[in-house]
């Protein structure tokens, strides 16, 4: 059987590449903290449960493709409080965020165009892009400025005939930066001169620590180029219900849009009716969340900065922190704190950085992604852990 050349080419996810190593590792009864992956700990509400409980159809029908009415007039009621109108026709309930952005790419590029990025980026964004042969345009941020953008002008020097679309994540993920107005206002300038779609994730929203957050959806010159990315995954956190959605105001990409959804059938009805239940989630529980956010934010970065030669930006927003490590190499030095070290017992996995690049293999050889998803105490000995790594690790450079 033929195996196609574009699934072959889309990279395994670097958050997930070292699973098997660490899934033997925990057979073996070692505990591992896991830093490498997105997954809060904090409770799903119970406001999920409820509404599932309580969704007794007599048959379990596929439902509308565009998604559940109640669902769609939740998400809606949901921008309305952040200051956004939508029509209910601009909203299209996807499995996750994840489908969000491969309709957002699938409906603005075709093969063999391109979409820009800002490195690092979602590793995840590689296999979406991938699995259409669409390639990447990316554009170099630093830690040194806290990955803040570049001049307007070194931006479009990535621009090409091909580009279609920007795609960026605010807050953002995996670097924890949050975009000044003055850098939206960028965006907005440069997507609306080349006319090309702004794919806005904004999955993190809701975790902003210093100062507000300003979705690129109230900038009402964006409405035209404009696809909006949403998740509860986070905002709830329930990443199991596999519940998002994709906004946009351009009529055109909504006819798009629903014909992908269409193609799909439709989400899950049981954890649709789950997810419309969340957003009746009293506001409360975001203020909690956020401070217990906050808290590990501050934990994790007086952990950094107390490791010798450990380079990081300080983390604004989501919950993940790039850093860059004195080592010869991320992938082995992650490889070997799950296969060659432990503290009694205990070791910790960490995400390499590689995957987070595209414009060159040696970009992030020596940078993991941290994810502060652990409880203050778990997080405090999983770095306590990873220092005491740090300074045994045969292949350190300083
Ligand atoms: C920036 C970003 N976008 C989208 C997603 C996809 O999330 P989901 O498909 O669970 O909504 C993630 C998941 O970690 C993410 O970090």
């Amino acid at each position: 059987m033929h195996i196609s050349e574009r699934t072959k080419n889309i990279p395994t996810s670097p958050i997930r590449k070292l699973a098997p190593i660490a899934n033997k590792a925990e057979k073996e009864g070692r505990k591992i903290y896991h830093l490498n992956i997105g997954q809060p700990d904090i409770e799903t509400p119970d406001s999920f449960f409820k509404a599932t409980r309580e969704f007794r159809p007599k048959v379990l029908e596929y439902g509308k493709s565009q998604g559940r009415e109640e669902l769609l007039e939740a998400v809606q009621k949901y921008y309305k409080e952040w200051g956004m109108d939508y029509s209910l026709d601009n909203i299209y309930v996807t499995n996750g965020g994840s489908e969000a952005i491969s309709f957002a790419v699938m409906t603005t590029c075709d093969p063999g165009d391109n979409v820009l990025m800002f490195e690092p980026f979602y590793a995840n964004y590689k296999s979406f892009v991938g699995a259409y042969n669409i390639r990447i345009n990316g554009v170099p941020t630093s830690p040194d400025d806290g990955y803040h953008l570049p001049p307007e002008e070194e931006i479009e020097k990535y621009i090409d005939s091909r580009t279609r679309a920007l795609l960026i994540s605010n807050p953002g993920n995996p670097t924890g930066v949050i975009y000044t107005e003055e850098e939206m206002k960028l965006i907005s300038r440069i997507v609306r001169k080349y006319d090309l779609a702004l794919i806005a994730d904004e999955v993190y929203r809701e975790f902003v620590y210093d100062g507000k957050f300003k979705s690129f959806g109230s900038m009402p010159e964006l409405d035209d180029n404009l696809i909006i990315i949403d998740s509860v995954s986070k905002r709830y956190s329930a990443c199991g219900a596999r519940v998002g959605c994709v906004i946009s105001k351009n009529a055109a990409m909504d006819e798009q849009l629903l014909k992908c959804c269409q193609a799909r059938l439709s989400v899950s009805q049981m954890d649709q009716a789950g997810a419309a239940g969340l957003y009746t989630t009293p506001k409360v529980y975001w203020e909690t969340v956020r401070k217990e956010y906050a808290r590990r934010r501050d934990a994790i970065r007086t952990a950094l900065a107390a490791m010798p030669d450990v380079v990081f930006s300080q983390p604004k927003g989501a919950f993940y922190v790039m850093v860059k490590f004195p080592v010869d190499d991320i992938e082995k030095f992650a490889k070997w704190l799950l296969t060659d070290f432990s503290i009694d017992n205990e070791t910790v996995m960490i995400t390499p950085g590689n995957g987070f690049y595209v414009s060159s293999p040696e970009l992030g050889k020596d940078e993991a992604r941290l994810a502060y998803v652990l409880n203050c105490d778990a997080l405090k000995r999983a770095m306590y852990i990873l220092g005491e790594g740090l300074k045994q690790y045969p292949g350190r450079t300083r």
